[in-house]
């Protein structure tokens, strides 16, 4: 006979880090790799390879945290200005990433999202990415998004593309246009909605990035630059979050 449990209430897990500081989505904007290095007199791509170190511990928090998600912005849609040879040490730089932590990602049940126009990079880069997201799409446990050839602007004109054609197909008719539909046709939309917006580096602009997803979101700048920046640097974002007075233009 097959013993069988007796009902009885399942336990209520502990609340995570991040359901304490009521925070569900962070993104953050990666900056000031290339003055770290500059204040070592190191070159450039000394500073992006630390700055994939802060990835890691980043990432290992946010999981420990229990955040569901986790958007870095890894590269621009205006990073392209930059020298041939810088641009092809971030795309080494990335590649070896996926290479050397993939296994870790989707041994904790970490989903790994990509949004941008990433395609517009190398093709065994692209070949790279897509493995990745595809190996790990059915984790469940949390999100990795990295930003890659992402702009806003750009992200919103694809976004419009889209609607225009389900215009054009007949599918929705122009009138009935809303904030949902729009949210549906941009790259995040399988996302939750973003809670805090952070960057470092003490650079107190966008660039870019998220631009519609942070409408309501909160804002973080800190003068750490990138490479520096770790869980509890984490830690102390998420505390200054929980205290902010969130209104979404109510009272
Ligand atoms: C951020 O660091 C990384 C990327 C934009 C790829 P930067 O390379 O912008 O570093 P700074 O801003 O020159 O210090
Ligand atoms: C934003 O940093 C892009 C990333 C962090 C990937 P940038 O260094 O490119 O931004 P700007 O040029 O200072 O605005
Ligand atoms: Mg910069």
């Amino acid at each position: 006979m097959r013993f069988r449990a007796m009902a009885s209430p399942a336990p209520t897990p502990a609340p995570t880090f991040a359901q304490e500081h009521g925070a569900r989505h962070v993104a953050i904007i990666m900056d000031g790799n290339g003055r770290w290095a500059k204040k070592r007199f190191l070159p450039r791509v000394a500073g992006h390879r630390a700055g994939v170190e802060a990835v890691r511990k980043v990432a290992r928090a946010a999981r420990q945290m229990g955040l569901d998600c986790l958007t870095l912005y890894a590269f621009s849609s205006e990073n392209w200005k930059r020298p041939q040879q810088e641009i092809a040490d971030l795309t080494g730089i990335l590649k070896h990433f996926i290479q050397a932590d993939l296994d870790e990602f989707h041994a904790n049940n970490v989903r790994l999202r990509v949004i941008g126009d990433y395609r517009a990079f190398e093709a065994d880069a692209v070949a790279l990415i897509e493995a990745a997201v595809e190996r790990t799409r059915g984790n469940d446990g949390s999100t990795l998004a990295i930003a890659l050839n992402y702009g806003a602007q750009d992200e919103m004109a694809r976004a419009v593309r889209t609607l225009a054609a389900r215009v054009a197909a007949g599918e929705v008719a122009p009138d009935a246009i809303g904030i949902d539909h729009i949210s549906a046709a941009l790259d995040t939309a399988d996302l939750p909605p973003l809670d805090l917006l952070i960057r470092t580096s003490g650079e107190q602009r966008l660039s870019n990035f998220l631009l519609w997803q942070a409408a309501y979101a909160e804002l973080y700048f800190t003068d750490m630059l990138w490479p520096d920046f770790d869980g509890d640097a984490l830690a102390a974002a998420l505390a200054s979050f929980k205290e902010r007075e969130r209104r979404f233009g109510g009272l």
